[in-house]
């Protein structure tokens, strides 16, 4: 899920409303992917009742925390030489700790604390609630840990503070954790099992966001195609719920509608989709409603039926490809993005040839590409030789790479000519004289302020384009306004 986080928010310490009777300041920041985010939204709920305001200014804090990530060896190296600074810091400011938060607190558990000595308090994704007592334990001097996994923590009690926030756009989490248990990756073992939100408390969550004038809102989870409601406890136990609770479980198609139909004036969006979970169903509330965006990031993460199999991905090339036929079908103007990883064990140059030409078939409008990093304790580490070199590795990425572009700077004209509702963001990182917005399919369109404000749902004729923006005129409000 990292990919839609602009590079520029990775890492960005965060602000939120500042309760005046507190007075001890925490500097947060996040790595990795929205659901990171989200959590920090979380954390940082926790401790403004606890007695902390955030600060952008790391060195007056009295707690530091960083939300980590694992997906690859790279993005566990970014938060190492953060914590290098933290500790710099702390050396001015020895009454400063420092806290390490998600994944990579799951990961390495009381590592950081017992051979590197590095934090002072680790914590896993589901523990955040136990944060007034681990700080208590800091607070006396003790190094504090809990990366216990649940069951049915889903947080959906604590009511996010909004950090850094546009006021127009923002996270919702609907699951926690996944069950798919893709041989490469790390999630199912720093984030647990996979579990849902009950549905009144998101609905909540979205009032209250709706009231204080937020104008979309994206659904997250890990795999949201796979949300499913029957009273609690993890998705896995669901064989066991009883004909009643079957009988009024909620889907995923079930809860969008629901969302769709209670704020016809809000976008909606969600991810990430898995292709072996997404259900006809939701192709076609999303056709049906029209402030559900037109926009569904599809990974796929090898066009090789051989290398999806090895990957413990439930489908094949061919599969893939008819479920594309099928959101095409149901909904025509859709865009597509993906996830693709290069150079997993036993690529071969064929494999990675059907890559490419998958992605000449789908015509995605974006993606997200990365080089295969083995992490340890994944099935593929532990059962498949890690054996692409890292050349071919990288070669074959950045043939990925150049083709998406090619495909991109395509889809991307397609729109010229065109009006496109828009939903105003902020400034546009060019010009103060433009604002920035998406479009349904999530494509950027920049344009002349005039007369609109952040949070204007605006048509735009589309004048001009680059690869990745769209360019134009706004030509009054739309039918969202
Ligand atoms: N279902 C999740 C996937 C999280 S990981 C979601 O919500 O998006 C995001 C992407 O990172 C994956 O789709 C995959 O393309 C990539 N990734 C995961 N593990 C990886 C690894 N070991 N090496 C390289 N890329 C990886
Ligand atoms: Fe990871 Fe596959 Fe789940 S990529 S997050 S195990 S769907």
């Amino acid at each position: 899920m990292e990919k839609i986080i602009e590079e520029s928010r990775q890492g960005q310490s965060l602000v939120l409303e500042q309760k005046e009777e507190n007075t001890k300041k925490l500097f947060i920041e996040s790595y990795g992917c929205q659901m990171n985010f989200s959590d920090s939204e979380i954390v940082a709920s926790i401790l403004a009742n606890q007695g902390y305001n955030t600060t952008q200014n790391l060195e007056e804090a009295d707690l530091v925390l960083v939300n980590t990530c694992s997906i690859r060896d790279k993005a566990e190296q970014t938060v190492r030489k953060r914590l290098e600074k933290y500790n710099a810091v702390k050396r001015i400011n020895p009454g400063m700790k420092v806290g390490v938060l998600g994944c990579m607190a799951e990961r390495l558990k009381s590592q950081f604390l017992e051979q590197e000595k590095i934090v002072d308090m680790v914590v896993g994704p589901d523990a955040y609630k136990d944060l007034p007592n681990l700080l208590k334990e800091i607070g006396e001097g003790r190094d504090a840990i809990n990366v216990i996994l649940s069951k049915d923590e889903t947080y959906g009690d604590i009511s996010p503070v909004r950090l850094n926030s546009n006021g127009v756009t923002a996270f919702v989490s609907i699951t926690r954790g996944c069950d798919n248990m893709c041989t490469f990756c790390v999630v199912p073992f720093t984030r647990g099992r996979e579990r849902s939100r009950e549905p009144q408390s998101i609905m909540e969550e979205i009032a209250d966001l709706h009231a204080r004038n937020f104008k979309e809102v994206t659904l997250l989870g890990q795999n949201v195609d796979s949300y499913l409601w029957y009273g609690g406890g993890l998705k896995k136990d669901y064989i066991k719920a009883s004909e009643m609770q079957k009988a009024t479980a909620v889907d995923f198609a079930q809860l969008l509608a629901m969302v769709a139909e209670a704020y016809p004036k809000m976008r909606i969006r969600f991810s990430t989709s898995n292709p072996q979970d997404m259900h006809e169903s939701v192709l076609y509330v999303i056709a049906k409603y029209d402030n559900i965006c037109n926009y569904i990031h599809l990974p796929v993460q090898s066009g090789s039926t051989r290398i999806l199999k090895e990957m413990n991905r439930q489908h094949t090339r061919e599969e893939y490809m008819a479920l594309v036929d099928k959101v095409m079908n149901i909904i025509p103007d859709c865009s597509l993005s993906q996830d693709m990883i290069t150079g997993f064990p036993t690529e071969t140059e064929e494999d990675h040839q059907d890559t490419l030409s998958l992605m000449e078939y789908v015509k995605y409008d974006f993606g997200y590409m990365f080089a295969y990093s083995e992490r340890p304790g994944t099935l593929a580490a532990r059962k498949m030789e890690d054996d692409v070199p890292e050349a071919v590795k990288m070669r074959r990425l950045q043939e990925v790479v150049d083709l998406q572009q090619k495909i991109s700077a395509e889809r991307t004209a397609r729109f010229m000519g065109q009006v496109v509702e828009v939903l105003i963001e902020k400034s546009s990182k060019k010009s103060d004289a433009h604002w920035s917005g998406r479009n349904s399919q999530n494509t950027t369109v920049v344009f002349p302020k005039g007369h609109y404000k952040v949070g204007d749902f605006v048509n735009v004729l589309v004048t001009d384009c680059t690869s990745a923006t769209l360019i134009g005129e706004a030509v009054g409000y739309s039918d969202m306004q």
